[in-house]
């Protein structure tokens, strides 16, 4: 029954309750993410030598980032658009309530902790790591409890959308998950496992920091577990939501049928954790054939995110050209592009393929260790994290807010432009901070003068890199507190958007219409993959330059 309504109508119908959880966690994802570009922008600033502040402070700002936008804002929203999805499957709410409200107030509490942790004490950085405070292992303690608190909260948070999931099924009211639920159940599932590998990674500095531990000697190896997880949950989030959103702002549903999108989901369990290998490219006696089988290897983890791309891309084309879009590309702009969530979704498509390209450069096992210390690391994976994985959650905000009760979208006429504006600056940030990399600036180096020895091209590319920054971050606020607005009560009715989607999914597809953009996007990005690699080892060859092993990202 609820699969006849449209998602905002699925979720305008849940329970008070259950809008209110939604409500509160989304307040909270935002928050963190207002803390965490603020801070972003002053190490932008410091970077490109607009600010002058002393190290510590420039490494605080760095950590502060980090935590809040990487841990806090990334989680805290996935959370809550799974529990919002879960509860729209059937309609009918949340099962396990109180432990979904449980497990929000430790993540909150997590938040408060962690944000305590990173402006008090040593700056530890988002990986937190025990070496920096040897001498002082108090400093560990509220930092290590935030995370703490939030991997338990992502491991009793998704227990509640999978009840809610599995629900009626045991009640004999349906045999087979939908595409999206299945879907929302993996997602879930590897929520979980992430939860345990925060508590498996931070909980041992916090029994160190008591005295009732010894020191963490493997935090190194736990956190790229961890790591792993965390970078790779948010893109199949991401892809998730795409496959929602599609549905939402245009009624088309994948024409390859549910059960090849069940298979592609699942693709994700398969094919992430063999990945983990490439994080191993920094060690110094790691052996050829290691190296080999990582670059090869990571390859795949692309696999589902393109198929998933190819299936949404090739539906969208054969539904718009059924409605009289012509051309390669003229069908794209039948889009609902008025609508600033299909802008945001554009614009994040357009970041992954730029994000791709540069991903592919990086985990080639002769030029990672290379790259991987330098200012191309933040370079290319901002294409992913503000470009396409906090697009994409801010595009699921804009539809899911105001239809669970609170006011209008907030100007869409000018937050639609937002996401295209965050994309201009994020080419200025991306392309001087990967070129930056090819010259051997180093990341999380707060002063690069080097008693005035640096090439001053290092200064003119951090510059650009601060300049970048701070467009992509007002853009990003103005998106985010427009989208922030509906969660204030409903007053007057404004400007709907519900008359800015279209709704295709009624239309039958003419037989043998054909879609192209899809298959030539990959062969785009393959070729400048190929391109970006030979620039990389030209360059590498050409600078004075040897490399060493070090910390992953
Ligand atoms: C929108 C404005 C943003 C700006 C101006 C910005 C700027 C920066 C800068 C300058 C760095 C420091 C690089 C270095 O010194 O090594 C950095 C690092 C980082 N950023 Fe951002 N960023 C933004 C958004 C985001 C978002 C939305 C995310 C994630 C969702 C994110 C995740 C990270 C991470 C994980 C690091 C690495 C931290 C570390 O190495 O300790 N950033 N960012």
């Amino acid at each position: 029954m609820a699969h006849t309504l449209t998602y905002p109508q699925r979720l305008a119908g849940l329970p008070d309750t259950d809008r209110r959880l939604l409500k509160g966690m989304a307040a909270v994802a935002l928050l963190a993410l207002f803390i965490g570009v603020l801070a972003g922008v002053a190490t932008a600033l410091v970077r490109g030598g607009l600010v002058n502040v002393g190290m510590a402070d420039g490494y605080r700002f760095l950590t502060v980032h980090g935590v809040a936008i990487f841990f806090y804002w990334l989680f805290t929203t996935q959370t809550a658009l799974l529990l919002g999805l879960a509860a729209c499957e059937h309609g009918k709410g949340l099962a396990w309530r109180p432990l979904a409200w449980t497990a929000f107030g430790l993540m909150l509490l997590g938040l408060f902790l962690s944000m305590a942790g990173s402006v008090s004490g040593t700056p530890l950085l988002y990986n937190g790591s025990p070496e920096l405070v040897r001498d002082n292992p108090r400093d560990l303690l509220l930092f290590n409890a935030g995370y703490s608190l939030l991997g338990l909260g992502l491991m009793l948070l998704p227990a509640s959308a999978i009840v809610t999931l599995l629900h009626p099924r045991w009640q004999g009211q349906q045999d087979k998950l939908s595409a999206v639920g299945f879907a929302l159940f993996a997602w879930a599932g590897f929520l979980v496992v992430t939860g345990f590998a925060a508590l498996y990674t931070f909980v041992p500095g916090i029994l160190w920091a008591l005295g009732v531990g010894p020191f963490p000697l493997s935090h190194g190896t736990r956190w790229h577990i961890v790591f792993h997880n965390m970078h790779y949950l948010p893109l199949m989030a991401t892809v998730i939501l795409w496959y929602v959103l599609v549905q939402a702002l245009t009624g088309v549903k994948s024409v390859f049928g549910e059960r090849f999108s069940k298979i592609v989901f699942s693709m994700y369990l398969v094919f992430v954790p063999p990945t983990s290998l490439y994080h191993m490219f920094l060690e110094p006696d790691l052996p050829q054939v290691v190296q080999v089988a990582g670059s090869m290897l990571s390859l795949f983890v692309s696999v589902p995110t393109l198929t998933a791309f190819l299936i949404i891309v090739a539906s969208l084309e054969v539904h718009a050209r059924s409605q009289g879009g012509r051309g390669l590309f003229g069908w794209i702009g039948l889009l609902p592009w008025r609508h600033p969530a299909m802008s945001a979704i554009g614009a994040a498509v357009l970041s992954m393929a730029f994000g791709l390209v540069f991903a592919f450069v990086l985990i080639q096992g002769q030029l990672a260790p290379l790259l991987s210390d330098t200012f191309f690391v933040p370079g290319y994976f901002h294409f992913f994290t503000v470009g396409t994985v906090s697009m994409t959650l801010l595009a699921a905000l804009s539809v899911v807010l105001p239809a669970i009760g609170g006011r209008d979208l907030w100007k869409p006429r000018v937050l639609r432009w937002m996401p295209w504006l965050a994309l201009a600056g994020l080419l200025v940030f991306g392309a001087a901070g990967i070129t930056a990399g090819y010259m051997g600036v180093p990341r999380r180096v707060m002063d690069i003068s080097y008693q005035q020895q640096a090439p001053a091209l290092w200064h003119s590319l951090m510059l650009a890199v601060a300049v970048g920054g701070s467009v992509m971050a007002t853009a990003l606020l103005v998106f985010a507190g427009g989208i922030a607005a509906s969660l204030l009560p409903r007053k007057q009715p404004s400007t709907s958007v519900a008359g800015m989607v279209v709704s295709w999914g009624g239309t039958a597809v003419k037989a043998g219409t054909q879609a192209w953009v899809g298959p030539v996007s990959i062969l785009v990005i393959v070729a400048a993959m190929y391109v970006f690699s030979a620039v990389g080892f030209e360059l590498m060859q050409s600078l004075p330059l040897s490399a060493s092993g070090g910390g992953g990202h």
